[in-house]
């Protein structure tokens, strides 16, 4: 996974003389993880894609966390977080570990260069806006609510389409792999002999939108790519434009997926987390959480029960839908719920929730196999008085009006 496709002009056969119209060869590269073992797609290069003109290294982007030894549930408001710099540059990350890290993004400027992520793989999550992705391996047109798979090595310019008055300010989430691993779907909804989505899956291909034309861009001049890996960017030089392929194939290259396409699992009880799940790498998981019909046993009890993950941290995005069962959390909020403690529904919205059918909550979650450390900028963002949150009532209560079932 991803299926085999192609884009653009390729040769009949591997490895074998394809010409540019002037007669010289067009440039094949490899590009494949895992020690080529792994999935690999096949490029046709206008130039040899070794070609640069220049290098030096621009800035650190080693993360600095703290509070590493607190073990508490926190509940970070971005609400208030203010547009800054490019979709690279203004990436702030949150939380993370040597797995996973987790970054905001509100983007103010444009990229005037491209970019690389030489060290992970990223999965964007749109919350607002859209725009287009200019990749090496074609183009993808994204919008609100749209994940996006962009594997180590594929270079990209994001371009947000300009916001209109009284719209929410262009906004996404960043999970990127720190391990070496690579997002992927759940192996247990794939064919262990052809890799297609099996039936119980809640999303197939049909529901992956996969790089289209314009793929090439025959051009001139100075053109920057700055790379991320050994925890800098750099910043290469290049006398053509990076995005100069003239077709590829194979399993290895960017793709979206749009949230409202993922078709929730629900039972007649409580469905646990896994039924969630979406795509996973090494040590974390990432799940969607989507407006769906609740459990429809007549006794059931649709809110989830108290539960430990005691493997796991848990941090939960908030996107839309009523989360007034977790009171003070809203669309734009993060949960942190650590291994070691246990965490579920704030008091009375079990009663409340007794006879509700249905659920229009829409979150995105990451549980991970290690701690999950803040920065200093989660810290700011945090609500310290959470915690005691589930203390502040008293048996008799009441919940407020309007209170719907709960995430997890
Ligand atoms: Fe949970």
């Amino acid at each position: 996974m991803p299926y085999y496709t192609q884009l653009g002009e390729i040769p009949p056969k591997r490895h074998i003389q394809f010409r540019r119209p002037d007669g010289a060869l067009y440039s094949e590269e490899v590009f494949g993880i895992e020690g080529f073992v792994g999935p690999t797609s096949t490029m046709y290069h206008i130039h040899p894609p070794t070609q640069v003109a220049g290098w030096k290294k621009l800035y650190s982007t080693k993360t600095e966390y703290v509070e590493t030894d607190v073990m508490r549930m926190r509940h970070l408001q971005s609400q208030d977080c203010t547009p800054k710099g490019d979709p690279i540059t203004g990436r702030v990350v949150l939380l993370g570990n040597v797995d996973v890290e987790m970054s905001i993004c509100l983007p103010a400027e444009t990229m005037d260069y491209h970019y690389k992520n030489g060290s992970g793989d990223e999965l964007l999550f749109i919350h607002h806006g859209s725009g287009t992705v200019f990749t090496s391996m074609g183009t993808l047109a994204f919008g609100p609510k749209d994940y996006i798979v962009i594997p180590k090595g594929v270079i990209y310019r994001m371009v947000f389409d300009p916001v209109a008055a009284g719209e929410p300010a262009s906004k996404f989430l960043c999970f990127e792999t720190m391990n070496t691993s690579h997002f992927h779907p759940p192996p247990r909804y794939m064919s262990k002999k052809t890799s297609q989505f099996l039936e119980h899956a809640p999303y197939c291909e049909r529901d992956l939108r996969l790089p289209t034309l314009p793929l090439t861009h025959d051009e001139s001049g100075d053109f920057e790519v700055r790379i991320k890996a050994r925890d800098s960017i750099h910043s290469y030089t290049y006398d053509y434009h990076p995005l100069d392929l003239i077709g590829w194939d194979g399993c290895y290259y960017p793709y979206c997926f749009n949230i409202d396409d993922f078709s929730p699992i629900v039972g007649k009880h409580h469905m646990p987390p896994p039924t969630h799940q979406t795509f996973e790498g090494h040590n974390f998981v990432i799940c969607s959480f989507c407006p769906r019909v609740l459990d429809f046993h007549p006794e059931a009890i649709p809110v989830p029960y108290h539960h430990s993950n005691l493997d796991s941290d848990e941090v939960l995005y908030y996107v839309e839908g009523n989360y007034k069962a977790r009171r003070g959390i809203d669309s734009g909020s993060f949960s942190l719920h650590p291994q070691g403690i246990p965490h579920g529904p704030h008091p009375g919205t079990i009663e409340k929730s007794l006879g509700a059918t249905w659920t229009d909550e829409l979150a995105v979650m990451c549980d991970t196999f290690r701690p999950l450390h803040p920065t200093m900028a989660a810290l700011e963002m945090d609500d310290p008085d959470y915690p005691a949150s589930w203390a502040k009532w008293k048996p008799g209560d009441k919940p407020a009006k309007d209170e719907s079932p709960d995430t997890w």
